[in-house]
Parts: C-alpha cells; sequence; structure tokens
C-alpha cells in the first residue's frame, strides 16, 4: 500500500469559503421545475404546489445560491410572461429546448422558494432576445422598494418587500452558436456593458456576472473572455465559466476531470489578470463556474413541443460521483477566484435528485459527494503540501491519483477533509497536523464498491456513504486509509 504524507499548517490558507460555493442551477428545462420541485396535486404539494418531499432533499444540500431562470431558455425568455395572475400567463414555445412552456412558475413565485430553501436567487437577464432596457426592468421589478411602474406592479402581484436580489448574470452563454441571438464578442460587449450600466444604476447593490466561455473547447477561448473583459471590466464583478465532463470510455481519464478544470480555472484567472493589467485596475475580476457537472451530452436527445419532457434525465453511477467528488476539490482549491460555482443542474435536468410524477424523490450518487462538502466544508480553505502518488492519463499526463481539499472551520473547531482515491489502490494518507496539536477523527464517510451501482425508483439506496467506525484517541499524524477508487469525507475535531 502507497503511503503519502500531507502536511497542513493553520498559516497557509487558500481562502475562506462561503456557501455561494455550493450553490445550483434551475431551469425551464425538462422537468427540472415542473414534476421536479412543482407539481400541484402531488401527495406532498403544499399550497402552492411545491413539493415537500423534493424540499427537504433541496434543503439535505444546503444551497448557497439558485441560478434562475436559464440556461439557454433564458435567451428567448419573456420575464413578463411569467409574472401576475397565473390564468393570464401565455403558454410560450421555448426555442431552446422544444418545449412548451406554461409559465406557472416566474420570478415572484422562484424567489419566494428559493427563500424557502435557505437560498438566494442568482438570476439571469435575457441577453438574447432581450434588451439593456428589459434587464434594467427587471432589476427595478425585483428590487425597488415602490413608487415606480415595475416595482408598483410587484407590489400588486402580491409582494409588498422587494426581493433583493443580489446577484444577477448578464446573459447566458452568448458565445455558443447554439444559443438564441448568438453574439461575437464583440456585440456581447457591447451589449453586456450598456446592460451593466443599466442594471447597476437601478440598483448599485447588485452584483453582475458576465458570460465568460460557454465551455473551453469552443475555438473562441480563451480570446472571447479577453475581448469581453476589455469592454465590460469595471462595470461587473465576475466572469462565469460553464463545464460538463462525461466518461468517454476511458476510465482514467474521466477519473482525471478535475485536472482539466483546474486549468480551466487557472486560464480564465490569467485572463482576467491580463486585463486588469491593461487597464491599470485595482479590481481582481471573481469567476463564477455557475455550470458545472457531469453530463452525457453525446445521449441526450430532444423532443419535439412536449411539456415537462424527460430530457437531460442521466442516472449516474458511483464512478460517476467519485468524479464529481474530484471537481468538487478543485473548486475548493481554486475559491480564492471562484467564488460562486453552480451545480447543474437541481433536479430532474443533470440533477443530485429524481423525480416520480405523482411518486417518489431519490438522491442520486451525485447527492452525497456534494452533501459531504456542502454541509462540513465552510470556513478557511487550507493548502495542503506533499507528494501524492501521480497516475498516467491519456489526455492531462501525470494526475494526482488523490485530489483532495482541506477546509478548517474555526468556529467549530474542525478540519474538514474530502478527497477522491482515483487510482486501483488503497492508499494510506498520513496527515501531519501538527500546528493544530492533536486532533480526533470523528466522522468517516465513505464511497466505494461496484463502479457502474446507479440509485433507481426501485432501488432508490443502493449507492450511499458508508459510516466507519471512529473511535479512535487524539493523534498528530493520523493515518488514513483511502479504498481503491472511492470518494471520502473525513471529519476531525481539534
Ligand atoms: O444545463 C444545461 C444547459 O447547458 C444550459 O441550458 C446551458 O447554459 C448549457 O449549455
Amino acid at each position: 500500500m502507497n503511503k503519502t504524507k500531507l502536511l497542513l499548517d493553520k498559516d497557509y490558507k487558500i481562502a475562506s469559503l462561503g456557501k455561494r460555493l455550493y450553490s445550483t442551477f434551475v431551469e425551464h428545462l425538462g422537468r427540472c421545475i415542473y414534476e421536479g420541485i412543482y407539481e400541484p396535486g402531488h401527495p406532498t404539494a403544499d399550497k402552492n404546489g411545491f413539493r415537500e418531499d423534493v424540499r427537504a432533499l433541496v434543503r439535505e444540500l444546503g444551497f448557497g445560491a439558485l441560478r434562475y431562470p436559464g440556461g439557454n431558455f433564458v435567451s428567448g425568455y419573456n420575464w413578463l410572461d411569467g409574472i401576475g395572475p397565473r390564468a393570464e400567463r401565455p403558454k410560450r414555445l421555448d426555442y431552446a429546448w422544444c418545449s412548451i412552456e406554461p409559465n406557472e412558475i416566474g420570478m415572484d413565485e422562484f424567489c419566494d422558494y428559493a427563500k424557502s430553501v435557505g437560498s438566494e436567487v442568482m438570476y439571469a437577464v435575457n441577453m438574447g432576445t432581450g434588451s439593456p432596457q428589459d434587464a434594467g426592468y427587471m432589476v427595478e421589478y425585483a428590487n425597488f422598494p415602490g413608487g415606480t411602474y415595475y416595482s408598483d406592479l410587484r407590489i400588486k402581484n402580491g409582494h409588498k418587500d422587494p426581493h433583493n436580489i443580489k446577484l444577477w448574470c448578464v446573459g447566458n452563454e452568448m458565445d455558443g452558436p447554439w444559443q438564441i441571438c448568438h453574439l461575437d464578442a464583440h456585440d456581447y460587449g457591447k451589449k453586456a456593458l450598456e446592460t451593466a450600466k443599466i442594471m447597476k444604476w437601478a440598483d448599485p447593490s447588485i452584483e453582475l456576472c458576465v458570460c465568460g466561455s460557454a465551455t473551453s473547447t469552443l475555438p473562441t477561448y480563451p480570446e472571447w473572455d479577453r475581448l469581453v473583459l476589455e469592454y465590460v471590466y469595471d462595470k461587473v464583478d465576475y466572469i462565469s465559466l460553464h463545464r460538463y465532463y462525461e466518461n468517454h470510455g476511458d476510465e482514467i481519464d474521466f477519473l482525471a476531470s478535475f485536472h482539466e478544470m483546474d486549468g480551466f480555472i487557472k486560464t480564465i484567472a490569467a485572463t482576467a489578470d491580463y486585463v486588469k493589467a491593461l487597464k491599470r485596475s485595482k479590481k481582481t475580476m471573481m469567476l463564477s463556474f455557475d455550470e458545472w457537472n457531469i453530463w452525457y451530452q453525446a445521449k441526450t436527445q430532444l423532443k419535439q413541443w412536449e411539456f415537462a419532457p424527460h430530457i437531460l434525465e442521466d442516472n449516474y453511477s458511483l464512478l460517476d460521483a467519485i468524479s464529481f467528488g474530484a471537481l468538487l476539490c478543485t473548486l475548493i482549491n481554486n475559491s480564492d477566484r471562484v467564488r460562486i460555482a453552480c451545480l447543474a443542474q437541481m433536479v430532474n435536468v443533470i440533477a443530485p435528485i429524481f423525480t416520480e410524477k405523482g411518486g417518489k424523490a431519490v438522491r442520486q450518487t451525485t447527492f452525497f459527494p456534494f452533501a459531504m462538502a456542502a454541509n462540513n466544508c465552510l470556513g478557511t480553505v487550507l493548502k495542503t503540501m506533499g507528494k501524492t502518488p501521480v497516475l498516467e492519463s491519456k489526455s492531462y499526463g501525470e494526475v494526482t491519483a488523490i485530489p483532495n481539499a482541506v477546509v478548517l472551520n474555526e468556529e467549530k473547531k474542525e478540519i474538514n477533509l474530502i478527497c477522491a482515491n482515483i487510482s486501483g489502490e488503497r492508499q494510506c494518507l498520513e496527515l501531519d497536523m501538527r500546528s493544530f496539536g492533536r486532533a480526533v477523527l470523528a466522522e468517516h464517510q465513505v464511497m466505494s464498491g461496484d463502479l457502474s451501482a446507479v440509485n433507481t425508483l426501485n432501488d432508490p439506496d443502493r449507492v450511499k456513504p458508508k459510516f466507519m467506525d471512529c473511535s479512535g484517541a487524539a493523534v498528530e499524524k493520523p493515518e488514513l486509509i483511502l479504498e481503491p477508487k472511492s470518494f471520502n469525507l473525513f471529519k476531525f475535531k481539534l
């Protein structure tokens, strides 16, 4: 068995990490909203039609922000369709996903939902068919106290208090040729700048996120990011990154996806820093990784003009969960720049939760690494030092066999380590924590076993973490055993 030594020191800090890194995404797509969070007539539906069984699982994941309403959907969405009396809301063709959109849920219902699960809203405005003026009206409707047309309309629609949405996305993936009314970098940069000005005039306290590369595989990456930032650097607070990974058949490559994500983040941070230097700016641009996940895109097939179609409903295996967990470690270790990250998406659509119409709500395998991190890894991210074993991957060369992240929670006096072992061998990890004195291992959760296992409606608990016995004494250098191809959480009490 390989033995790896990792040193932690309380003075080697990466960043302080809050809930926004554990955000998610709710799009009007497939069954994310309809039959996902919202299903009037479901046995657990509340008086507004929201499923309590799903809400309970959403709460278990403790999301920081819920990005809404899209996604590709938003680039053809008229937000006015989703406010006011439900009976008067129009049914529309959604060109992004070839679906029928009934508009039963809109900004007001969604903001109420987010509040009920303890999350903030990250609202995306339409930069496809929409205008800078529409974006200003949305901010006015959501955040202005009253006495103007749109703020009074919100009050008339039953919301006396403003929604106070702080986070706003200036469009979605406008570099993608698939986007409704896709723009080139110059046209988007100019439109985003004018939109940002209006939105911040309407409410100077909001934070804006501009569209960066929709994926690192587009030919315009990272030139798009440079050009767009040159237009908007002074006016926005974040640039977005989106990236999905899938298993193309080479297991090591798939498990090493975190390596690509790390390079993507570092490239966008460097691009933003170049623009900072060019502008002689004192501001450092932060990153919003507001769509990330495993997504079997090659298998995605759209349906024609259905309401709430079963699309993008990937069923995740244990192998997927391990690769996913390693991606989470990468986000945490880059949290000095990545201040927001949204797991895309929340329910049914490439999601940690899936539902049966009129029936159950189930935790997918990816639910668990997310819950381990979101519920435990909050506080100060620590740098780990040491030489971990490496694996040779086809696409990325040498990668660590033990992607990991460590977070100190000073208030709770605990250290939480999440790590994957992506090798096929057992590994021993010796954690040198002497700068903290002695620590007791209080919890060890592990996910390992049949890598192809999935959770289904008939077998919803097939894959879940095992809680290991942790009855040891306090030590300075705990030795941790990592099962082959596993994902782990270790909690130490200081
Ligand atoms: O999350 C699914 C889709 O992926 C989103 O609508 C879009 O932004 C991205 O391409």
